[in-house]
């Protein structure tokens, strides 16, 4: 497996890969079960994995969240070595962003919604690092996570927006035994807290609409920011120790919305 720390090193390696099938992982470290099953299936689908290993800060709008970030460079490479990633590029900021924050790109109205409302400048972070990456890596295939579903929507529109050839891949979910979706931050949490953690996706699975999902939640000790319905599907995020956790499950279809791309 290489590691590349620069773009010139990579656009040189990527030059000796032309007709191949590259698979692509992007991903900001602190890798789990579920970035696992994303590069499982990467490998399966093409002749080369890449993945990504880049804290991307341009989507923190919280310099604390940014800091607080895990961040296990070894392990990670460890476990991409061990699931037969090929390349991984994990470069510095300044690699990625060499004229700082000179060019962003902008969304609207899939980025106004829950996440976009939560988090002000968190999609025109995602957008702007994932183009550039999608870019470079020059990928037939790109893999993302549904736990991040509203992500997953607005990269999928971006792509074909700027008619960036990757196919974008949506991978379900993976949880723990307790329902509890994998994910970097889950590692912020107590033992205690992980268990009940797993309320979050009971609430959604299983409440008879989003606001009974909101006080369910509210009343097991979580802040929520949002119990919502788009796509087919219910969505929360909502806080417990000072984590910000985010989840969604499919709900029967109410209809499409103006703004998901058609889906
Ligand atoms: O989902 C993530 O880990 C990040 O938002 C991504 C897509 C790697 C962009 O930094």
């Amino acid at each position: 497996m290489h590691v590349w720390t620069t773009v010139a090193e990579w656009a040189s390696r990527r030059q000796t890969m032309e007709g191949m099938s590259i698979g692509f992982v992007p991903t900001m470290g602190a890798l789990h079960c579920g970035h696992a099953s994303l590069v499982e299936r990467c490998r399966r689908e093409n002749q080369i994995a890449v993945a990504s290993i880049f804290v991307n800060p341009t989507q923190f709008n919280d310099p604390q969240d940014l800091e607080r970030y895990p961040r296990t460079l070894e392990r990670d490479l460890d476990l991409l070595e061990r699931l037969g990633t090929t390349d991984v590029l994990a470069p510095p900021v300044a690699e990625l962003y060499p004229q700082e924050r000179r060019f962003r790109v902008v969304e609207e109205p899939l980025t106004t919604l829950m996440e976009g409302v939560c988090r002000p400048g968190f999609f025109e972070g995602v957008m702007t690092i994932v183009l550039k990456l999608l870019n470079l890596v020059r990928a037939r295939r790109a893999y993302f996570g549904e736990k991040d579903y509203q992500q997953l929507q607005v990269v999928r529109d971006l792509a074909r927006e700027f008619f960036v050839p990757t196919e974008i891949v949506g991978c379900p979910t993976v949880r723990e035994p307790s329902g509890l979706a994998a994910s970097s931050r889950n590692a912020l949490l107590s033992s205690s807290g992980r268990e009940k953690a797993s309320a979050i996706f009971r609430a959604l699975a299983t409440a008879p609409d989003a606001g009974q999902a909101r006080a369910q939640l509210e009343a097991e000790g979580f802040r929520v920011d949002y119990v919502e319905e788009h796509w087919g599907r219910r969505f929360a995020a909502a806080h417990l120790e000072g984590v910000r956790l985010i989840d969604n499950v499919p709900v029967e279809s109410r209809g499409q919305e103006p703004g998901a791309g058609g889906r």
